[in-house]
């Protein structure tokens, strides 16, 4: 039987070098399994070790950058932890700015955004959302060392990202097609890295796999994807403890014995349920996923974000203290 933690033997290492050194990380995974908090714990990592960080949303309605710094984002960067700027990469903002570096000239701008038939145009052609809000997480690569993107969930994410292919498809040649060009670059830069967030159950990990083998499939991605398995435990019990522990579930004991049991009933199946998404992982995707534990019961959304930083900053060798919130 395989074991959690080995994989199969020709699976791939997670790449932390590779995170370390990023210039751009976009975080992605399906609905609710620690995105925004996991894209925060990347930047307070990253931050920590003398980097510059961005740490933006895209173009979020209900920023969830709030819960974690107390601290509502804007179009403009601001210092919430050393080295750590947050922002949300909203929409009616980054036209602007997209505007502004594609049209020198601000009197024209504005006589364009005056327009409400032409803004109109450009809020519903295909693709002009996305096209724009790369371009900001690009010209945001000019101000810090490392820009973190809490993209939205896989497929939302995936089509972002697959614009640059369509678009090149549409424009053959002009600015715009320059400006395409140069983001599909940015994207399949070695210092670009895709993080994608997935949990101990079988539909996520379904969902993970399909979402690796589409980029793969894509080709849009330079660096090699980095999986987070958040919530999940690598098997921490002998097997001569968890027969025992079989055994006094099976058991009638007092209330309190009975939670005991029942908690460590519930670890263990989580401890089956991580082995059984690292082996898929590592079958189905070749890739083995940095195994990130539940926070203590009770954490809050800030906590929870220190926790993760704390395991990822482990596995790189970085010290809990420099993770550390406050
Ligand atoms: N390792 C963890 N341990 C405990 N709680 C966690 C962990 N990771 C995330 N959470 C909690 O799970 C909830 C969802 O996390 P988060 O908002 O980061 O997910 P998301 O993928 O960004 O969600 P959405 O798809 O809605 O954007 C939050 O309450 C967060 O604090
Ligand atoms: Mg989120």
């Amino acid at each position: 039987m395989k074991r959690a933690g080995q994989g199969r033997p020709d699976a791939d290492v997670p790449d932390l070098q590779g995170l370390r050194d990023a210039r751009l990380v976009m975080v992605t995974g399906k609905g609710g399994t620690g995105k925004s908090t996991s894209a925060s714990a990347i930047a307070r990592l990253l931050a920590s070790q003398g980097r510059r960080v961005c740490l933006a949303e895209l173009d979020s309605q209900r920023a969830a950058l709030t819960a974690v710094f107390g601290h509502e984002p804007t179009f403009s960067p601001e210092e919430v932890l050393p080295n750590l700027w947050v922002m949300n990469i909203t929409w009616p903002e980054s036209l602007v700015a997209w505007l502004r570096t594609m049209i020198p000239v601000g009197r024209i701008v504005k006589a364009i955004l005056a327009n409400d038939t032409v803004r109109q145009f450009l809020d519903f052609v295909p693709g002009s959302r996305e096209v724009v809000g790369l371009t900001v997480m690009q010209e945001l690569q000019r101000r810090f060392d490392v820009v973190v993107v809490d993209m939205p969930a896989s497929g939302h994410a995936f089509s972002t990202l697959d614009i640059t292919r369509s678009a090149l498809g549409l424009f053959r040649g002009g600015p715009v097609r320059a400006r395409v060009e140069a983001l599909r670059d940015m994207l399949r830069d070695d210092h670009t890295r895709l993080v994608v967030v997935a949990l101990p159950e079988d539909m996520v990990v379904n969902e993970t796999v399909e979402t690796l083998e589409r980029f793969r499939d894509a080709q849009l991605l330079g660096g090699r994807p980095l999986v987070l398995l958040n919530r999940a435990l690598p098997p921490s019990l002998t097997t001569p403890e968890r027969i025992v522990m079989d055994r006094l579930g099976a058991l009638s004991m007092g209330e309190a014995a009975g939670d005991l049991i029942a908690a460590g009933q519930w670890d263990l199946e989580r401890e089956a349920a991580t082995e059984d998404a690292v082996v898929r992982l590592a079958e189905a995707a070749r890739v083995q996923p940095v195994v990130v534990s539940p926070a203590p019961a009770g954490a809050d959304p800030a906590r929870t974000a220190e926790h993760i930083a704390a395991q990822l900053g482990r596995a790189m060798g970085v010290g809990r203290e420099e993770v550390a919130w406050t």
